[in-house]
């Protein structure tokens, strides 16, 4: 089945003001709508194989026909990056990670605070465009990680939270303020569902 854009749950003024309205409309129907684009496009050079999953292309991106692998390695990790980030976010200021999430939150990184700047650091070190990424890793760990462009995350963890540092996600408010966006994403985490993330890792 061809892909679709994803409907989210929320409006597109939800993320107020941490998130814009206006970046969350052209972020939503144009950036993600464009991946979904591209992807369908290179799909159907070689429609067998929209009976894989996306993770699973992306995954065995060299298995792929030389014609369309960069577009899917670069669409195809639009799409699963852009899915994955809007069902992590809602309106909730000063909220935290609570239970088994915090206790691993705590056990890896020391503390809440410690793990903020620890991800924040990730987040602003990420030359050009890209995304940070907490994720649990082979070890069962929590781990910061960072990813360039839409390349896929899977080779370093399981992803349970992530933040799309494309200046396409924060330039109409922030400008070239990427640590002010950064500072701003932890009002916007819906910490239910990255446990609900977390507790299906293992
Ligand atoms: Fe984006």
């Amino acid at each position: 089945m061809k892909y679709a854009l994803p409907k989210l749950n929320y409006s597109y003024q939800a993320l107020e003001p941490y998130i814009d309205e206006l970046t969350m409309t052209i972020h939503h129907s144009k950036h993600h709508q464009a991946y979904v684009d591209n992807l369908n496009a290179a799909l159907d050079k070689h429609p067998e194989l929209y009976e894989k999953s996306l993770p699973e292309l992306l995954k065995n991106i060299d298995d792929l026909p030389s014609d369309i692998r960069v577009a899917v390695k670069n669409n195809g990790g639009g799409v699963y990056n852009h899915n994955f980030f809007w069902k992590i976010l809602k309106n909730n200021p000063n909220g935290q990670p609570k239970g088994a999430l915090m206790d691993a939150i705590v056990r890896d990184f020391g503390s809440y605070n410690a793990f903020k700047d620890a991800f924040a650091a990730a987040a602003k070190s990420r030359f050009g465009s890209g995304w940070a990424w907490l994720v649990v890793n082979a070890q069962h760990k929590l781990e910061i990680v960072s990813t360039a462009n839409q390349d896929a995350v899977f080779h370093l963890g399981t992803p349970i939270l992530t933040l799309d540092v494309w200046e396409h996600a924060y330039y109409l408010r922030y400008q070239n303020r990427r640590p002010d966006y950064i500072n701003a994403f932890f009002q916007i985490i819906d910490w239910d569902a990255v446990s609900d993330l977390f507790l299906l890792s293992y």
